[in-house]
């Protein structure tokens, strides 16, 4: 089904293009002007939590670098950058009084952004919650979703008149499933029944965030969501149990955000799949009302697919979901699932490349909602970059796999898809969560020990797209700089 990139697919005028990061992966500079304590870094502090014992504590030290970083994504000409704001900066135990240093901060990053011709995306959670509100319960605690809805409001008041575009939540897939489930994310507790208040309590953060932003900004606010929706395939289409194995996989991994956002429901199939584990009496009446807030525009991040089975229990389960080794799983009540190993091409995640699933994954969201615009807000992929002799980082691999799934973009918006932009996962390279540094997704590169940014070739290919709004050849990528 892969096909190869078309050179030359030309893209609309009003097509945004952009690059991505999050605040714990960049910013480093953890203690400073009065910032508090997240998840996240006492996660990885906590040993054998992250390889290495890796932490964000500098991470790329964006925090004392946003002009040399504002400078690189001029230079690529970028229409829009995607970045969270650290909660614990704005409020650092999660409730009451602004830190006032830490919004500053912020303002005068997206003061600078608009100085450059660059539009702001901001997302207000992406997975660094203050340890503080995780003491108090997490995210399986209703009072979190209360406290992120004043933290957005305070915030959206604050930077509303110059940001438009608010993205909820990055990925609450991860946050409820892979920090309450497998564990493998901050905080690290594999609770399943939390797991899923967890989502609950996400969507209705999504909810009472969004009510915020359509509050402050009426119809100047742009409302947005990302979600890390899964290409779930089954094994035998011909067998009704892989089918079900993937109906159960569509579910708890997208129909449970997608449904109380779009359609204020939860999926009848899901409740009865984990009626074992939870009978979902957090769900109080009138959420669902909250939750039902509609999109301006989703936000979709792809990276791979997964190809899901029944389990026959007579051989060990296979889990390559490429969410990492945990002795817990994240997937609540689908031990009759298993997830296959599927043909390579790999990135160095060991995800499977396979642009298809981005063009299936957009025509069926054009399918099921054909009123919904989209934004990918996240592609890309980690592969082992070297800096050659030339003093160059010659990333031919990242360069063909971010042409072709730019390519598989345009082939769903051919098939009718409404898509208003990509932005590459990511800007530089950072710090990848459980592996640490040791996983790098940038078109710019880090040296960790200098802290010296170098353009990759995909960098110099990425600025040659955004400036022609065509796809330019893979091949010329080398001779761009
Ligand atoms: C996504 C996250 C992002 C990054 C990429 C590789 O799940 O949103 O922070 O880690 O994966």
């Amino acid at each position: 089904m892969t096909t190869l990139p078309r050179p030359g697919r030309t893209f609309p005028a009003a097509f945004r293009w952009g690059a991505a990061t999050a605040s714990y992966q960049i910013e480093g500079a953890v203690d400073e002007d009065g910032r508090g304590r997240s998840i996240w870094d006492t996660f990885s502090a906590t040993p054998g939590r992250t390889l290495d014992g890796h932490t964000g504590a500098v991470a790329a030290d964006h925090y004392h670098r946003t002009a040399e970083d504002i400078a690189i994504m001029q230079g690529l000409g970028l229409d829009a950058y995607r970045f969270s704001l650290a909660w614990p900066r704005i409020q650092p135990t999660g409730a009451g009084a602004v830190n006032q240093a830490g919004l500053d901060f912020y303002s005068r990053l997206v003061d600078d952004l608009l100085a450059a011709g660059i539009d702001p995306v901001v997302t207000l959670y992406h997975w660094d919650l203050p340890q503080a509100l995780e003491d108090a319960g997490g995210w399986p605690s209703r009072e979190t979703a209360l406290r992120f809805g004043d933290y957005a409001r305070t915030t959206v008041e604050a930077l509303g008149d110059r940001v438009k575009v608010w993205t909820t939540l990055n990925e609450p897939w991860c946050t409820a499933y892979l920090g309450y489930g497998s564990g493998v994310h901050a905080p690290g507790r594999q609770e399943p029944a939390a797991a899923l208040a967890a989502v609950h309590h996400l969507n209705l953060a999504h909810g009472l965030a969004g009510a915020a932003v359509r509050d402050v900004l009426g119809e100047q606010g742009t409302l947005s969501l990302t979600l890390n929706l899964h290409v779930a395939r089954p094994d035998d289409p011909s067998n009704p149990q892989d089918v079900d194995a993937a109906r159960r996989i569509d579910a708890l991994a997208n129909r449970c955000f997608l449904e109380p956002v779009l359609d204020g429901r939860y999926p009848v199939d899901l409740l009865e799949d984990t009626a074992a584990v939870t009978d979902w009496s957090f769900v109080r009446d009138g959420d669902l009302e909250i939750t039902r807030t509609g999109l301006d525009v989703l936000g979709v991040n792809y990276y791979s697919t997964q190809r899901v089975r029944h389990y026959t229990a007579d051989h060990a389960r296979s889990m390559a979901d490429g969410h990492g080794a945990s002795a817990a799983t994240p997937w609540i009540a689908a031990e009759s699932v298993e997830f296959l190993e599927q043909p390579g091409p790999y990135t160095a995640m060991g995800w499977n490349i396979d642009p298809s699933g981005m063009t299936e994954l957009l025509t069926g969201l054009a399918r099921t909602y054909p009123e919904l615009p989209l934004m990918i807000t996240e592609n890309g992929a980690a592969f082992e970059d070297d800096v050659s002799a030339d003093g160059r980082v010659h990333d031919a691999e990242r360069v063909s796999y971010v042409a072709r799934h730019v390519d598989a973009v345009g082939q769903a918006m051919d098939a009718g898809a409404d898509v208003r932009g990509y932005f590459v996962w990511s800007l530089m390279d950072n710090f990848e969560w459980a592996y640490g540094y040791h996983r790098r997704f940038g078109i710019v590169r880090i040296d960790y020990e200098t802290l010296e940014r170098t353009w990759k070739d995909s960098a110099y290919w990425y600025r040659e797209l955004v400036r022609t709004h065509a796809l330019p050849p893979v091949e010329i990528a080398a001779d761009l700089a």
